[in-house]
């Protein structure tokens, strides 16, 4: 599938923006862990989340759609702990299901992850971290196997932030023997959210956004009702999409203090920011300023909004530095980026970005998630026609994004073959 656009229109209006895949992902895994119904709102109804979904149903549990952003998990008909197929293979967050299972029923059996290729992505600090909450795992097979008698309160010590495992040895430790202590833990805002959802349903979490989080082992967890906070990145994306196309974007639904990293930069770039309750309004400037970026742990600079950002500097006058610090295979869209006249020389997890006066229209391919929405910001802010291949990337994470981008005044259209981008290339001159 193709996202096919012709640039240049500023994008200018509002948008609503949904519920945080990376906190839903934690969060639906957490509801297998419940003795009763659990209702989760807010879901965004993308790909990665449909899929985790359906994993969960797969092992027995009863799901109910209740409409397009709520759903009903009864995880009591629950009739097996291993998690297989195609859908749970291709996301990341499947490793979810290691700590929740394994704290519910004392064994798990999860295919190994998958996700976006951005990196190597090892899982050696999920292990760890089990391992000191007295879970055995093997890898056999493309399986994850983890498994335990009695899971018992440990002290863990990441030798790096990792969301996914803090997360994971957070689901583990809930239903633990005894108190767990998570240090050099992620803050990001998903982290936060899973550990209030579980501390809904009767976990005792403390400290979650901070170093340090004290999990206390609890008896038995119960059904609840929560609902998901507004996604941080795709958030950011539309932030990002005002400054590349000179617009005047209100980004509604948000938690500005989430978005800070971003503000600032934005700031620097020359844009004009202004915070509301729950919302954040960017200006975009006929020209934008160059600027330095590192990506960080939260609350640094998100490597979720690395290649966004890059698409911006592509366009600001002078010379740009991005650090790519989290995973490092991140700057692969940069070749396609290129191919719409950026100036961009990539050297190891740096990219040197001089800034050009505009992008031209050109055929190129979404490499995973985010660089894949990059590649459209780009594309709506060159004056040709562009066409983005292989969306099925973007459709994992962005949910309804050319129905959204349009309602901005973006000219944007899904399609699925050659005929109907030859319709629209013809249509829209
Ligand atoms: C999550 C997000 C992803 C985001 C990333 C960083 C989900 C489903 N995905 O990914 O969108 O880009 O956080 O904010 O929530 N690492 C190890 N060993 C481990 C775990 C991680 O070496 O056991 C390394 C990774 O290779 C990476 C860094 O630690 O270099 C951070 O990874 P992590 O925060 O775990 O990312 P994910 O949870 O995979």
């Amino acid at each position: 599938m193709q996202y096919v656009m012709k640039g240049g229109n500023p994008l200018v209006g509002d948008v609503v923006i949904g519920g945080a895949k990376n906190a839903a992902l934690g969060i639906l895994a957490a509801a297998v862990m419940a003795d009763g119904p659990v209702i989760i709102e807010n879901l965004p109804d993308v790909k990665d989340i449909n899929a985790l979904i359906g994993a969960i149903a797969a092992i027995g549990a009863r799901i109910e759609r209740l409409d397009r952003h709520r759903v009903k998990i009864d995880p009591s008909t629950i009739n097996t702990v291993k998690v297989t197929g195609d859908a749970v293979k291709k996301i990341r967050g499947s490793y979810y299901l290691i700590g929740s299972l394994v704290g519910r029923f004392g064994k798990a059996e999860v295919e190994l992850p998958g996700g976006c290729n951005i990196g190597s992505r090892p899982i050696d600090q999920h292990l760890k971290g089990f391992k000191a909450l007295g879970i055995n795992t093997e890898v056999a097979r493309g399986m994850v196997i983890a498994q335990s008698n009695r899971i018992t309160g440990g002290h863990i010590y990441f030798d790096m932030v990792s969301v996914g495992a803090t997360i994971n040895i957070m689901l583990a430790a809930t239903l633990a023997d005894g108190i767990t202590t998570i240090e050099n833990a992620a803050k990001e805002p998903h982290v936060v959210d899973v550990a209030n959802m579980l501390n809904s349903m009767g976990a005792n979490i403390k400290g979650a956004g901070t170093d340090v989080i004290r999990v206390k082992g609890v008896k038995a967890l119960h059904g609840t009702t929560y609902s998901i906070i507004p996604d941080q990145i795709e958030a950011g994306t539309f932030m990002m999409a005002a400054a590349v196309t000179k617009g005047d974007i209100m980004v509604k639904n948000v938690i500005p203090k989430h978005l800070e990293a971003i503000t600032s930069k934005l700031l620097e770039m020359g844009c004009q920011v202004s915070e509301f309750d729950d919302a954040v309004r960017v200006v975009g400037r006929p020209k934008l300023t160059h600027t330095h970026v590192k990506t960080l742990p939260y609350p640094g600079f998100p490597t979720d909004m690395q290649p966004q950002i890059t698409v911006a500097l592509a366009l600001a006058g002078g010379t740009s530095i991005v650090t790519e610090s989290i995973f490092e295979n991140r700057f692969k869209y940069v070749d396609e980026l290129t191919k719409m006249g950026a100036s961009i020389k990539v050297e190891g997890n740096v990219a040197i970005i001089d800034g050009v006066e505009s992008f031209s229209g050109a055929d190129v391919t979404a490499p995973d998630l985010r660089a894949g929405a990059a590649l459209v910001l780009a594309g709506l802010s060159a004056d040709e026609h562009t066409v983005v291949d292989d969306i099925e990337y973007i459709l994992r994470g962005y949910e309804r994004f050319d129905e959204k981008l349009r309602g901005l005044g973006a000219v944007i259209s899904m399609v699925d073959n050659e005929r109907d981008i030859m319709k629209f290339k013809l249509e829209v001159i």
